[in-house]
């Protein structure tokens, strides 16, 4: 589909002045025009209501669903049964204006079937595949009576100590942009109509949530508006041009304004200039969290949220609590309501919930479409091109005759495979890399298995983390230990087992809830019983294959020292170790290719490619000069790069061709490489197009991603791979925030990762 058609599925109007759809307007003023005030300001209002997958019969006596039945509820979230939720919108519909619900869900790599987490997900760079994971992920979301999903998460982030890191697309805008489209379109087909597998997109979140200093949850975002523009606004532009269905405002703030009221964010750009016209819902609680935040009381952070464009209250009932009393007092006008309330009732007729409210609520469905042999034979597809190969010293692939010591907390752990915000996964019926090793080889009674450590030494902090979630709804809860077995008996066992292998299998990293939301880390490093457990099978003199389960760049300078390989495998989702096993065994060769930078150590943070030069540049790999931009005590280079991946065989890059050394601004060139594989192995292989600006008015980044291409190469063959570029894609946003491609000469750089370049030069001449 172009683009245009998928911007034209939302060309309903956000304010009063029609929409396009004059049917579709005809019937929200008729309806609108017999709504009261509080009418129209329930609307705004949406909550949560416990359920998941089980069967229950809906409580009337719990506080959402008393609102709910007052015509107070615009939507409900959280509940992903079709039982529940036939339940809930027969309640909706006994409402004065029987207007019906829609039905939200986080639903964020896939839904029961799982999928590689978002940033494993990134590393595939292979778009056609990551649009069909939100493909499938919306057809079992409908099937469960979801008809509104909160993702594409698309934050930019360039500090890995943020544990939502794991949630988005790395730190790449570019890339960024290219996923997000994509996965909108995976959401909401390439058509106005939704049909009754497809589901509302809600981006979220909205904006630059992965700006946090520090990398520590929720914190303020202090960059400038030049900043946010080039860096990080690229994926937000790009869902809301493929017509997304709503955004979810976020918990931080920019400019001092937090973002649920940040008139700039939700209006200036994403409406004026970016022409979302769906509907803003703000995160969970974002709105009265804005009290603690400084700017107002309840009733001012909600006046000021509806004002600057936030059209729905997620759980803080600031809207339906406080409006009213605004409007009384002349805080907020009866248009400003309206217009919320207009957004929300177009959503709900776009998706054809005023024909029929049951539209995605067939009880028959979700036996048949959810969690199948098809779906899961899929994620295993999807999952073995997100593994990052970052080191192999040849050890791999694997023999299967070989004998093998799987071991590791996270080698026979089902539910630590999923990784964050799973909340409908089977996550106890994920293969374990144990089972999928175990499946590939020839005798499976040659390979051996041991836990071999806790996760962390700190004994308390790792069942905190197991049963954070518990403990959180349930204040008396007293979390279970999650190892009772010493430590040294478990490693004494492990390293048993390593000495009668010919190789061992080390499964270690983060467990799920070590990543994601309220996950921040001040050392990303493999926690410290698991790298004690490395130093033991190092030990025993036996070649070691690292399988890294983790949400989030490492520092790994000891592993890639001391590892003979290391497999990052991210988290993989319900197909975890069948997919991990094709990797080791070579019945596939690994492609996927880093989206984010992996530090040396954590002193470097932030750490990104695209950055800057200051005046005194440094060389990547040069040791210490004084006056110099570096460090007394490490490098500037990054451990792994952005871009980065290896492969089973290798590929030879030729120089850079362009069409032509010259182009009028406004013009079009392309940029050719040859690409051979010289290895025996075919093999996949991104190819990566950076440009960098020599000269321009504002500094602009040493490299920017610009394009990429995902091709297969036969060993022994060559591809010439050609992007077809023009001016357009040499763009930046200037010191006066104008988005212009200034004459002069331009390197274009084509390579396998973001070090790794060949160059050509362009020149621009102005037209
Ligand atoms: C998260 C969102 C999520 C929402 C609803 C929030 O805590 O930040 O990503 O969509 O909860 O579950």
């Amino acid at each position: 589909m172009s683009l245009a058609i998928g911007t034209a599925l939302l060309s309903g109007c956000s304010d009063n002045t029609g929409s396009g759809d004059a049917e579709m307007d005809k019937f929200i003023s008729n309806l609108m025009s017999k709504m009261s005030v509080e009418d129209k300001i329930g609307q705004l209002n949406l909550h949560s209501y416990a359920g998941f997958r089980s069967a229950e019969k809906v409580n009337t006596d719990d506080e959402n669903i008393k609102q709910l039945m007052a015509g107070q509820m615009g939507g409900m979230y959280g509940i992903s049964n079709v039982n529940t939720l036939r339940q809930l919108q027969d309640i909706a519909l006994q409402t004065k204006h029987g207007i019906p619900l829609f039905f939200g869900l986080d639903i964020v790599h896939g839904h029961e079937t799982v999928f590689p987490i978002n940033l494993a997900l990134s590393t595939s760079w292979n778009m056609p595949l990551i649009e069909q994971t939100a493909r499938v992920a919306a057809i079992e979301a409908t099937a469960t009576g979801i008809n509104w999903v909160y993702s594409p998460m698309v934050d930019i982030a360039r500090d890995p100590r943020w544990g939502r890191i794991a949630e988005g697309s790395g730190e790449d805008p570019y890339l960024g942009g290219e996923i997000a489209k994509a996965t909108v379109l995976g959401y909401q087909g390439y058509d106005a109509e939704f049909d009754s597998t497809e589901v509302m997109a809600c981006v979220k979140h909205y904006a630059l949530y992965g700006g946090a200093e520090a990398g520590r949850d929720y914190n303020p975002v202090l960059l400038s508006r030049q900043e946010i523009l080039n860096g990080y606004m690229r994926p937000y532009e790009q869902a809301a041009k493929a017509g997304a269905a709503s955004f979810m405002s976020s918990f931080n703030e920019f400019e001092g304004i937090p973002a649920s009221a940040n008139k700039y964010l939700l209006t200036d750009l994403l409406r004026d200039t970016y022409g979302f016209k769906g509907f803003v819902v703000s995160d969970a609680t974002a709105v009265v969290e804005m009290v603690a935040h400084g700017i107002g009381d309840l009733q001012e952070v909600s006046a000021r949220g509806l004002q600057a464009g936030l059209d729905m209250d997620m759980n803080s009932d600031g809207f339906v609590g406080t409006l009213k009393k605004s409007l009384e007092e002349g805080r907020v006008s009866e248009a400003d309501i309206d217009k919320a309330c207009r957004r929300i009732l177009e959503a709900k007729y776009k998706l054809g919930l005023f024909q029929d409210p049951y539209k995605y609520l067939n009880p028959d469905r979700a036996a048949k479409e959810v969690f199948t042999a098809e779906t899961r034979a899929f994620s295993r597809q999807v999952a073995q091109e997100c593994q990052v190969l970052l080191k192999n010293n040849g050890v791999l692939p694997l023999k299967k005759d070989a004998r093998i010591a799987v071991i590791g907390p996270l080698a026979d752990n089902a539910s630590e495979m999923a990784g964050t915000w799973t909340m409908s996964s089977h996550s106890g019926e994920s293969v374990t890399i144990l089972q999928g090793i175990k499946e590939a080889v020839s005798n499976p009674n040659n390979v051996t298995y041991a836990e071999g450590s806790w996760f962390m030494n700190d004994a308390q902090l790792e069942s905190d983390l197991k049963y954070g979630l518990i403990g959180m709804f349930m204040p008396d809860f007293k979390p279970a230990p999650v190892h009772t077995t010493p430590k040294a008996t478990l490693t004494a066992e492990a390293v048993a087992k390593a000495r009668q292998a010919d190789v061992i299998v080390a499964c270690v990293g983060e467990n799920a809830m070590m990543n994601g939301e309220g996950a921040s880390r001040a050392d990303i490093s493999i926690p410290d019983a698991q790298v004690e457990l490395l130093k033991a099978l190092k030990a025993t003199g036996k070649p070691i294959v690292l399988v890294l389960n983790t949400g989030r760049p490492l520092t790994l300078v000891w592993e890639d020292e001391n590892m003979d390989a290391i497999l990052n495998t991210w988290s993989q989702g319900s197909e975890a170790g069948h997919a991990i096993a094709d990797v080791l065994f070579g019945d596939v060769n690994p492609s996927a290719k880093l989206t984010t930078t992996f530090p040396r150590v954590i002193g470097q943070l932030p750490l990104y490619y695209n950055h800057k030069n200051t005046g005194r540049p440094h060389g990547e790999f040069e040791k210490y000069v004084k006056f110099r931009s570096n460090y007394i005590d490490v490098i500037n280079a990054p451990l792994y790069p952005f871009g980065y991946g290896l492969s089973y065989t290798t590929f030879e890059y030729g120089d850079v061709k362009l069409s032509s050394p010259e182009v009028t601004n406004g013009g079009k060139f392309t940029a050719t490489v040859t690409v051979k594989n010289t290895g025996k192995m075919d093999g996949k292989e991104i190819v990566q197009l950076y440009i960098h600006d020599v000269v321009s008015t504002s500094t602009r980044p040493v490299k920017e991603l610009r394009g990429f291409q995902k091709v297969d190469i036969k060993a022994g063959e060559s591809k010439t791979v050609t992007f077809e570029l023009s001016t357009e894609d040499l763009k930046y946003y200037d010191h006066e925030l104008q988005y212009v491609c200034e004459p002069g000469d331009f390197e274009i750089m084509i390579g396998p990762n973001s070090r790794d370049v060949n160059t050509a030069v362009l020149t621009v001449k102005a037209q």
